[in-house]
């Protein structure tokens, strides 16, 4: 089923506009049925944030923003899904176009601006598949008008706790002005202690759930240095480093790379693993990272682990590679481990953090 589909539909997708496609995949993804897929080695086996992962690759924020489709994103194999973002309230996002391919660079540039359906509607289909199993994360946001966006992030938090596995607190879009000001140490003080007290009394006779910050990979390491020291101190339990970029490293696709909004795929490997064994070095092993920005392969998703991620996560790269990446992946970690002589996954994260922290910066 999904080499049919890498074979047959994704070539058809990468010719259309890709809001179109994105829809069109979403829609294969609610009918097509998939089978359960094989159990994963238990070599892929990690441990974070008190949850056992299957295996460590995860499809990250954005692709099923109103969680329509998170079983089904479980069956193609991926460890786990991050559904969302998801603002409080329904909004549409900016105009379109609003989503740009750049085949050449295998990237994608986006300013969707968190449309989302709104926390009631991402809710009631969380609620809908309680039991199902798995583990299924949201992404919060705060809406693009609203007056107190640390309450935006406490509203989503008392909606959604009850019904998922962990939450991330998404302080990165590029296309929310003002967003990424919640990164600066004041403001992220007070979020994230409003966000942790949420949490505690979403928990009050159920299970905490896991509270993880996303970062953007534009942060300077002075910056860097502020939000690893406020993450610690409110003891949230995982960072995922990271977002889109606003920069524009290197593009052969010159116009496309004008469009203003986040980059994402192969051209943010370089500039988000940097990031990753900075925050590595940085959390002193306080809380355990996902890796997210570029992976397209086996080697970049173990390149992620060695830097310093326990978990990855990945987006773009299954628009250039389609779905049986999740499954390539998983099948070269293995490869690694017996190459390295490694019993677990586990046993890699960070090896190469200050190696990579001491080359020059990614340009
Ligand atoms: C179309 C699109 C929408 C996204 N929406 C979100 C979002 O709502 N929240 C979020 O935290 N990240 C969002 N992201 C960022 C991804 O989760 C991921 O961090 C980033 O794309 C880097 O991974 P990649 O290079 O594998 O795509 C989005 C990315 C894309 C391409």
């Amino acid at each position: 089923m999904i080499s049919l589909f890498d074979r047959l539909l994704a070539p058809l997708l990468r010719t259309l506009d890709p809001e179109l496609a994105h829809a069109l995949a979403l829609a294969a993804l609610k009918r097509a049925p998939l089978p359960r897929p094989a159990a994963d080695s238990e070599r892929l086996r990690m441990q974070a944030f008190g949850l056992t992962f299957p295996n460590p690759v995860g499809i990250a924020a954005g692709f099923d923003k109103h969680a329509e489709v998170p079983d089904a994103l479980l069956r193609l194999g991926f460890g786990f899904v991050e559904v969302g973002g998801v603002t409080p309230q329904p909004q549409p996002g900016n105009p379109r176009p609003r989503l740009f391919r750049l085949d050449a660079d295998q990237a994608v540039i986006n300013r969707l601006g968190l449309n989302s359906e709104g926390v009631a509607a991402v809710a009631a289909r969380l609620a809908a598949r309680a039991g199902a199993g798995g583990i299924v994360g949201i992404n919060i946001g705060a809406n693009k008008d609203t007056v107190d966006r640390t309450a935006d992030y406490v509203a989503c938090i008392e909606a959604l706790a009850p019904h998922v596995s962990f939450l991330t607190v998404n302080v990165s879009s590029p296309n929310t002005p003002g967003l990424r000001n919640l990164q600066q140490a004041a403001a992220l003080d007070e979020l994230l202690a409003r966000v942790i007290d949420a949490r505690e009394r979403t928990a009050v006779g159920a299970a905490r759930k896991p509270v993880l910050l996303k970062i953007a990979p534009d942060l300077s390491l002075g910056d860097l240095d502020d939000v690893v020291g406020v993450a610690r101190r409110h003891r949230i339990d995982g960072m995922i480093v990271g977002n889109t970029t606003i920069s524009r490293p290197n593009l052969r696709e010159a116009e496309k790379a004008k469009e203003q909004g986040g980059l994402s795929g192969r051209p943010l490997f370089a500039l988000s693993t940097r990031m990753l064994a900075e925050t590595y070095v940085r959390a002193e092993g306080a809380f355990p990272l996902i890796g997210a920005g570029g992976i397209d392969s086996g080697a970049a998703a173990f390149a992620k682990i060695k830097a310093g991620a326990s978990l990855v996560q990945l987006y773009s790269g299954l628009i250039f590679r389609g779905i049986g990446l999740v499954g390539s992946i998983k099948s070269d970690l293995l490869d690694f481990l017996r190459i390295g002589r490694m019993e677990s996954l586990a046993e890699a994260v960070g090896r190469d953090a200050a190696e990579v922290t001491a080359q020059p910066w990614p340009g």
